[in-house]
């Protein structure tokens, strides 16, 4: 069961009866220290926002959702002054340009603040296919390390896998819920990813795939002699390649999607294309979720599953044994590894 625990709460339950929240949190919350970043700027800044322990925030022991995306330890998320405001505001549905987020996730044993991510709301065009937010993630080794950017704008896989599993979010791409009343995720968020239908079938867009996460392999590795023996690339998406940063993972969330191309004997050519996605569909417990399938190499969006577990007995009775989550190629550290 999951606690919340709202900062200020007791001020909140006292006031809320005498005074609109929207005073109540200007009254809180101090003016926004980065007077240098106007709304309508685009954040361009590589670092992350300063004074944000002041602001609004929520504080959850451990992921909501598909939350273990980022990571298993207790998270604390605040919001700053513009976005507080709105946020109190119950048929809020967009955020407004200048609305900051700032979540502090802590290591899976809660000793120290190991992750940062931030959503900047921007009215920037360029940023307009996410709904004019900016997505950024940083990490750090251990408590006196500086933060190093690790994910989002500004680097080369930019910031489509934040915004492809946020874009579901309730309330304009935003999964936590700050208003006084109810301040915690909404569970209601993930039930299924609206992909899966009641049958199990699911339609997988590959667009693009060549751009995720990929392991080469000049021939097969552990047991892979049964994709042939010919080269082959493994890709994971984002979803898949977020969960992997996480050292100890030993799971992949739902929506982790891995295709695996495998090259004609002369290597110029694709020949097959096998694909494993991650569901929550009980209908494939037994495969710990994942649906297999061999594809169709000129199909960008396949439809998979549909046949139960059985259409797919042989390929899950030997990834089971794959080190992590029936899943060989990666971490790619552990293809090594006794599998
Ligand atoms: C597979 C889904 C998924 C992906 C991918 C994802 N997030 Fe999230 N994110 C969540 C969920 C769910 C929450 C709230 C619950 C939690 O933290 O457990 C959340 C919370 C947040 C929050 C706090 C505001 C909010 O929406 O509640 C920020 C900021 C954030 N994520 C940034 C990022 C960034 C930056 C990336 C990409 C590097 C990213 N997220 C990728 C699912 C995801
Ligand atoms: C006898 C063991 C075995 C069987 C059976 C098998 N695979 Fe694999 N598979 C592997 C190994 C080992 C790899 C790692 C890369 C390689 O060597 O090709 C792999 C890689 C993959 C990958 C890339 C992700 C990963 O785990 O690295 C996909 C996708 C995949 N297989 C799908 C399938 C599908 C679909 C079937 C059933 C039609 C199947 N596999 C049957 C052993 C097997």
């Amino acid at each position: 069961m999951l606690k919340f625990q709202i900062g200020l709460i007791a001020l909140l339950i006292g006031c809320v009866a005498f005074i609109s929240c929207d005073q109540l949190v200007e009254v809180l919350t101090p003016a926004p220290p980065e007077d240098d970043m106007p709304g309508e700027m685009m954040p361009t800044a590589d670092m992350i926002p300063t004074g944000y322990a002041s602001w609004l925030s929520v504080t959850y022991p451990e992921p909501v959702g598909t939350g273990g995306v980022h990571g298993e330890g207790a998270r604390t998320v605040y919001i700053n002054e513009i976005g507080a405001i709105a946020s109190q505001d119950d048929s809020v549905t967009t955020f407004p340009a200048g609305t900051t987020i700032v979540k502090e996730i802590m290591d899976d044993a809660n000793t120290f603040v190991q992750k940062i991510a931030t959503m900047m709301k921007t009215d920037d065009p360029m940023f307009a296919d996410h709904n004019g937010w900016t997505y950024k993630k940083y990490a750090r080794a251990d408590e006196n390390a500086d933060y190093m950017q690790v994910k989002g704008d500004g680097l080369p896989d930019a910031a489509e896998g934040c915004h492809a599993c946020h874009a579901a979010a309730p309330v304009d791409s935003v999964f936590v819920d700050f208003s006084m009343d109810d301040a915690m995720p909404d569970d209601g968020m993930m039930t299924d990813d609206g992909m899966m239908t009641d049958d199990g079938t699911m339609t997988v867009d590959l667009a693009g795939y060549t751009s995720w996460m990929s392991n080469p392999l000049a021939g097969p590795i552990l047991s892979g002699g049964a994709h042939g023996q010919n080269a082959r690339t493994v890709y994971i998406n984002e979803v898949g390649a977020v969960a992997l940063q996480d050292g100890g993972m030993t799971a992949y969330p739902v929506g982790t999607t891995v295709v695996k191309d495998i090259m004609d004997a002369t290597n110029t050519a694709i020949q097959s294309r096998a694909i494993m996605v991650k569901t929550d569909n009980p209908m494939y417990a037994e495969h710990n979720g994942w649906i297999y399938k061999y594809v169709d190499i000129n199909a960008e969006s396949v439809e998979i599953g549909g046949d139960g577990v059985d259409g797919q007995q042989g390929c899950h009775g030997c990834h089971l044994g794959a080190a992590v989550d029936s899943v060989f190629a990666f971490p790619i550290s552990d293809m090594d590894g006794e599998g």
